[in-house]
């Protein structure tokens, strides 16, 4: 069947400014790190996609190396996107990256020109994609001279392969650095894709001064903890269908009786005002505005709809802030 978008899709979404540009993000993106492999249901992922869209949600986020296996995550939103949403390509942003090992040998990882421009090819080929919206350089090379790396984001904007690039991962110390760098080339830094939660606040020592400073837009990423800021674990069981249940990227070891703590303690704020944690740790993150979008990861259309509609709520008040500092400072 023919896929057609709702035609109120941008009455419930916030968009803001990412950084200085002109492009504006939504509040919510959706990353496709997780569930998108070929081992998930298509359907699901599929049904994901579409409401996020119906949603207002616009910017979808993905790497070279998301699946398993790598590369499939690319080629499941290419079909999702040729079998839906292409008549609406201009109404979507589409964000990839390269950084991590992709395949063997020197020239498959980190940062040089030669890795940066053959895996961006491979994603757009993976996709059908002429051209993403944003190539990320995923995490920082110390081995690399950063002008290299910067002047091949820079070409591959020349290029048209990339309308706007950004950086991952990349430290306060290492973005001051860079991000003048790929300016010296005529090309801004549009993004910065950092790790921010409630219960990661490593942001907050210097990297968002810079990118204030330098114009740069933020997008977070595990804004929920991976699933630990939700309902999922408050009672400290692990759900079978759960990520911590894989015991990979979110280790059982990691999910201590202090941490069940600091959870049901967050949580507890949050039901107070009659929100879930989920909503709670969405809308802390957007009470910064230099915070540009919140970017996070769903197993299913129903936990999208559950995070979305924190949107629909009245932002954090003082008073909720004060508590969660609180709880926070205590951890
Ligand atoms: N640049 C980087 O280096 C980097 C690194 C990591 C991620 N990212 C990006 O950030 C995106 C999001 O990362 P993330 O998946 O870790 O984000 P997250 O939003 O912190 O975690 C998402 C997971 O939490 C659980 N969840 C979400 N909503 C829920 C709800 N309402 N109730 C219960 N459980 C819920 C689901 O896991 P289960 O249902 O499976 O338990 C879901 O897959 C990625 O897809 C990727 O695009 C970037």
């Amino acid at each position: 069947m023919v896929f057609r978008a709702n035609d109120n899709r941008y009455k419930a979404m916030k968009y803001r400014r990412c950084g200085k540009s002109g492009l504006l993000l939504p509040e919510i993106s959706l990353g496709l790190w997780h569930n998108f492999g070929d081992a998930d249901k298509y359907e699901t992922g599929r049904e994901t996609v579409l409401n996020a869209f119906d949603a207002g949600l616009t910017h979808f986020d993905i790497a070279n190396n998301y699946g398993p296996p790598h590369g499939s995550a690319e080629t499941i939103f290419g079909r999702i996107l040729k079998e839906n949403l292409l008549p609406y390509r201009n109404e979507i942003v589409i964000a990839t990256k390269a950084g991590f090992r992709m395949w063997p040998g020197p020239y498959g990882d980190w940062g040089s020109r030669k890795y940066l421009f053959a895996s961006l090819d491979a994603s757009l080929k993976r996709m059908g994609l002429d051209y993403v919206d944003i190539f990320y350089h995923h995490r920082p090379d110390p081995n690399t001279p950063v002008e290299e790396t910067m002047s091949a984001l820079a070409d591959i904007v020349r290029r048209g392969k990339a309308l706007y690039v950004g950086i991952s991962n990349y430290s306060a110390e290492e973005s001051a650095q860079a991000i003048p760098v790929l300016r010296s080339y005529g090309v801004p830094c549009l993004i910065h894709q950092a790790k921010y939660s409630m219960l990661n606040r490593t942001i907050e020592n210097g990297l968002l001064d810079v990118l204030e400073k330098e114009g740069t837009g933020c997008i977070c990423f595990s804004p929920l903890a991976q699933g630990l800021l939700t309902g999922r674990y408050l009672d400290g069981s692990i759900p079978e269908d759960s990520r911590a249940f894989q015991d990979r990227f979110l280790k059982v070891s990691s999910i201590t009786p202090e941490l069940l703590k600091t959870l049901n303690a967050l949580n507890d704020i949050a039901q107070e005002n009659g929100r879930t944690l989920a909503a709670l740790a969405i809308l802390w993150i957007l009470r910064d505005a230099r915070n540009t979008s919140v970017l996070l990861g769903a197993s299913s259309s129903a936990q999208l709809s559950e995070n979305l509609s924190a949107l629909a709520q009245e932002p954090l008040s003082k008073d909720e802030l004060e508590k969660i500092e609180n709880v926070l400072c205590k951890e």
